[in-house]
């Protein structure tokens, strides 16, 4: 096992995960094609490098049924006790009713084939449609009930978060996008989880790839060049937080950081965003059995960044547009 102690955390009393966690909407389709295979075989040598929680959805294409498998193959050998696999639930917006609910769940239950789900996180595409409120009640009963051993959010907005736990929905993470680039997560978000309790999972933090040095003393790519639905969606976050030019001068201040501690600009990266207490773990995602940055992500875990180097990265970020008031607050995008 290639990873510290320190890159576990507890997320509840009974829930301990790996704080950079393994993003499966990389094997959707979205992304190139995927060899189930070599895509099972990547899944046990990330967890057998103490990488051990996953993260997917309903709607990530096989990802559901890739836990089936590859639970079914390590059933054989040792059990990674705190292995953890985090769905989604993304219903469309339409009136909810308990058999709706349980009906989602036991699908994910089957395909996941899970008696307990360890994780079930809620998003939902329209305020205006207050059924989510039916929704995540009706989740919090299938927990109480066992079948959901743990409620997340993912995308909500902080008034919305704020609204859930003044419910008394036991809530323990929201999933929301979080990087150099969008760090939207700072202002009202941060202060709503701190009130309730709430850890945060960071999505978008390498933003697909372009935070890297592949990038680096690059010129602009077009839309050709991108040959993944992640890289696509983090370039027109780029766009809108500045432009190429602004993201090389972040680069290059991202590389000069990196030389210091013998890392790279993605580890840069990684470490910014689980420097902030709030955050229990990156999603990095996992192009699983075509690429593969384990060793490097690892790193990620043997050092600490300064004050000078957040000062350094401040002072390229204050040129950029707000996107909190460009966008809105998390998860704004989607709505
Ligand atoms: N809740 C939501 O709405 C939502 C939205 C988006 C994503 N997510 C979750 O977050 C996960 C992460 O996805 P993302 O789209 O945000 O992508 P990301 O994590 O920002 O980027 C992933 C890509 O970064 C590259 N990469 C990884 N480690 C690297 C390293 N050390 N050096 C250089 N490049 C490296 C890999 O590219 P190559 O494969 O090309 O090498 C990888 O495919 C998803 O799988 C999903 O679980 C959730």
């Amino acid at each position: 096992m290639i990873l510290p102690q320190e890159s576990r955390t507890y997320i509840s009393n009974d829930i301990e995960i790996c704080r950079i966690i393994n993003g499966m909407w990389q094997i959707s389709g979205a992304h190139g094609p995927i060899n189930m295979e070599k895509a099972l075989e990547a899944m046990g040598d990330f967890t057998d490098n103490g990488f051990i929680t996953w993260d997917l959805a309903d709607h990530y294409g096989p990802a559901e049924d890739f836990v089936k498998y590859f639970r079914k193959l390590r059933r054989k050998e040792h059990q990674e006790p705190n292995l953890r696999f985090f769905t989604k639930w993304v219903p469309n917006p339409q009136p909810i009713s308990k058999e709706i609910v349980r009906k989602a769940i036991d699908l994910s239950r089957r395909r996941m084939d899970m008696n307990v789900l360890d994780m079930v996180q809620f998003h939902w595409w329209d305020y205006q449609d207050k059924n989510y409120i039916n929704a995540i009640e009706y989740l919090e009963e299938l927990r109480e009930e066992g079948i959901i051993l743990s409620l997340g959010l993912t995308n909500f907005d902080s008034l919305h978060v704020e609204e859930l736990c003044e419910m008394g929905i036991k809530i323990i993470t929201n999933q929301v996008q979080y990087s150099i680039i969008d760090r939207r997560p700072e202002k009202f978000m941060t202060q709503v989880c701190q009130k309730y309790g709430i850890k945060l999972f960071a999505y978008g933090t390498l933003c697909g790839g372009l935070l890297s040095e592949k990038y680096l003393g690059k010129s602009e790519p077009y839309r050709s060049d991108l040959n993944t639905a992640s890289l696509n969606k983090y370039k027109n976050m780029i766009n809108r937080w500045g432009n190429w030019d602004l993201f090389q001068e972040l680069l290059s201040t991202l590389n000069h950081i990196a030389k210091k501690y013998g890392v790279s600009i993605s580890n840069i990266a990684v470490r910014y965003i689980l420097e902030n207490p709030i955050i229990a773990g990156a999603i990095i995602g996992v192009r699983l059995g075509v690429s593969e940055h384990l060793v490097e992500n690892s790193k990620v875990f043997n050092f600490s960044l300064e004050r000078s180097d957040l000062d350094e990265i401040e002072k390229v970020s204050s040129k950029a547009n707000n996107l909190l008031e460009i966008i809105g607050d998390c998860g704004d995008e989607y709505r």
